[in-house]
């Protein structure tokens, strides 16, 4: 598996131990943070954006995050702020362009954006678009077993994630670190639709349901 913008892995953090998983991240701090919990992964620190568009063919599957902070109702309103017109990072259109082209099992997730997007997601949760193959009609809702605010901590965060608590020091920005992360138990179910899909078509069920009925 591909596992493109890996930051601290949230999405990962549940795979089946069985998936052997390449990560990609620019920013060495966090690949580090990533390898020290991961350290069977195969962890690469370069841009996951010319990865994805050379390499993608040659994994099972794939999973970009690309960075969220162009397209997110902050960014909007930062932008607002400062009086500047906003401008969205293509290369989320374009990685989600070229996966859907690619006819492979992929996932690309980022947050709602601020914006109509110019294609539509194929699932969307509370925090996140999600475009993939094989999408579920929905998942198990994450429920945070506490509120969180503004003032959640790193710690709080990985708490309520279910995630280890990052090493201290490890990254610039622990809390952003945690609040970027996929809920593990969403990064799973999502995976496990996009990269296992059932091989069983409704073909294959009727005859069961008939014989049941
Ligand atoms: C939304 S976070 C990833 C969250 C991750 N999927 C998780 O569940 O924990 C995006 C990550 O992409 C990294 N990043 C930003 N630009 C990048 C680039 N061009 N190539 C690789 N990584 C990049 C950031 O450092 C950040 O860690």
């Amino acid at each position: 598996m591909l596992n493109a913008y890996a930051g601290i892995g949230g999405n990962r953090h549940l795979w089946p131990a069985e998936w052997s998983v390449t990560a990609v991240e620019l920013d060495p701090r966090v690949a580090a943070e990533y390898a020290r919990r991961y350290p069977q992964d195969r962890v690469l620190v370069e841009d996951a954006h010319e990865f994805v568009m050379k390499h993608a063919e040659d994994y099972d599957a794939v999973w970009t995050s690309p960075p969220c902070p162009t397209h997110s109702r902050l960014a909007i309103n930062v932008a607002k702020r400062k009086g500047i017109e906003p401008e969205p990072d293509p290369r989320l259109w374009v990685e989600v362009e070229y996966l859907r082209e690619y006819g492979g099992r992929y996932v690309v997730e980022n947050v709602h954006t601020y914006y109509t997007p110019p294609v539509l997601p194929d699932l969307v949760t509370e925090r996140h678009y999600y475009w993939m193959s094989n999408p579920p009609a929905m998942i198990a809702p994450f429920h945070s077993a506490f509120r969180l605010r503004a003032s959640t901590t790193a710690a709080q965060y990985a708490e309520a994630y279910g995630l280890p608590p990052l090493t201290p020091g490890s990254v610039p920005d622990q809390r952003m670190a945690m609040r970027n992360a996929v809920v593990p138990v969403e990064g799973l179910q999502v995976a496990l639709a996009a990269f296992e899909p059932r091989q069983v078509s409704l073909d294959s069920e009727l005859p069961t349901l008939a014989g049941v009925v």
